[in-house]
């Protein structure tokens, strides 16, 4: 039921607009409206904070069938999904009605706000700092590459509050929009996901009550790996919606181009990459969907969510480059949408948690 309903939303609603969603890069405030007016933004949050109160299987399908024709749009849904995790994993219940009720009904987008120009795939190495100044804490810094920024009303950020103590000196809070000294830099412009908005973050003595602390002082590390253990699965299934929409191009270009006197589908060069690429994308829903689950069972998901994401993401790449292939020159511009596809794969192997990080944390879990 939710895969047909979201399928039928981004077919009837997303599709015709993706191409100048991206070409234009328009934020696409009324796709989000449409999607919080189905539940989607809160899709896998209990009801008692106006979640659909649905699964992750649930949400990841959601994810899939948007990627599937606008992975800008897509973004919103992962982005949602990686501020609400820390609010659900270590929010008080007075912090999660405040912050996760309004996002999860959609009336409010959030940020998350981890990465600065230092710090990537190392984030335990980050320099934003808070201080502890009687009943508040000052938060200075700059973080960049933060998706949705400006956009939000809610920003989940991650700072130092022991500067000494590496990644055990780490904290998260909440902070407002419209919070003195919180401002908002560049917007980047990307390769992919042009519809996206990707903005510089600056915090100069910014000032949050200490009920914005999220979980414990010094804490933030732990709750931060178990967010992206919590989320990287949409990412992957983001990833897997991407190369769903390049194959389903692939094969419906296949059927109707004709050369050498046959529709391209007749021959055996084009089946076999068409059959390549149909096999990846399913191994990838099923490690994604696998996944899901296993966080709905309560189980162990470092690993697998890792999987997931590096297995889909990778996919992703693959499938939008050979559909590009399939299609030839129409592949390669503009009028066609595997072109788009293409570009909005990259990030999926880039964004929460590179690929290469994926295969470390894979590892470890060997070892
Ligand atoms: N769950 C709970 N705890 C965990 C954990 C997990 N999955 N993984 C690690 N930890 C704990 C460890 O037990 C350890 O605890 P102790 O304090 O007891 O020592 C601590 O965390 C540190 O662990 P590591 O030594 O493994 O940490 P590390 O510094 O080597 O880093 C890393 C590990 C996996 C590389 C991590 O830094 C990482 O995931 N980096 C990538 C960051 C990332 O994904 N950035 C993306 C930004 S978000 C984004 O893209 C959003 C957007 O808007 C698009």
């Amino acid at each position: 039921m939710v895969k047909n309903m979201v399928r039928d939303l981004a077919h009837n609603e997303f599709a015709e607009k993706a191409g100048e969603v991206d070409q234009l890069g328009i934020f696409p405030w009324d796709n989000i409206k449409l999607m919080a007016e189905h539940g989607l933004l809160g899709i896998n949050i209990p009801e008692k904070y106006s979640g659909a109160g649905s699964d992750t299987v649930s949400h990841v399908l959601a994810i899939e069938e948007v990627a599937r024709v606008c992975a800008s749009t897509s973004v919103v849904l992962t982005t949602q999904a990686l501020v609400l995790a820390p609010l659900m994993i270590a929010g008080t219940e007075e912090q999660k009605q405040k912050y996760v009720t309004p996002m999860a009904r959609g009336d409010v987008l959030g940020s998350f706000c981890l990465t600065e120009p230092g710090a990537g795939s190392d984030a335990g190495s980050i320099k934003t700092l808070a201080v502890r100044d009687g009943d508040n804490y000052v938060i200075n810094g700059q973080k960049c590459f933060i998706t949705n920024a400006g956009e939000s009303e809610i920003y989940v950020v991650v700072a130092k509050t022991d500067k000494d103590k590496g990644h055990r000196g780490i904290s998260l809070f909440v902070v407002e929009k419209g919070t003195p000294g919180l401002t908002f830099g560049k917007k980047e412009d990307k390769m992919g996901i042009r519809g996206s908005v990707t903005r510089e973050v600056i915090f100069e003595n910014c000032c949050v009550p200490k009920e914005n602390l999220l979980g414990e002082e010094n804490m933030g590390f732990r709750i931060l790996m178990q967010t992206l253990d919590h989320t990287r699965t949409g990412v992957g299934a983001q990833a897997l919606g991407i190369a769903q929409g390049a194959l389903d191009a692939a094969v419906k270009y296949a059927g109707e181009r004709v050369q050498f006197g046959n529709t391209l589908n007749s021959f055996q060069t084009i089946q076999v990459m068409l059959a390549d690429m149909a096999t990846q994308v399913e191994a990838a829903r099923l490690l994604v969907h696998q996944a899901a689950y296993d966080l709905d069972e309560g189980k162990d998901i470092t690993r697998i969510s890792s999987m997931a994401k590096l297995c889909a993401s990778d996919v992703a790449m693959q499938v939008t480059t050979d559909a590009v292939q399939v299609l030839g020159g129409y592949g390669y511009i503009k009028e066609y949408p595997v072109e788009r596809m293409m570009r909005d794969a990259k990030i999926t192997q880039i964004y929460e948690g590179t690929n290469q990080v994926q295969r470390l944390v894979i590892a470890k879990t060997l070892f």
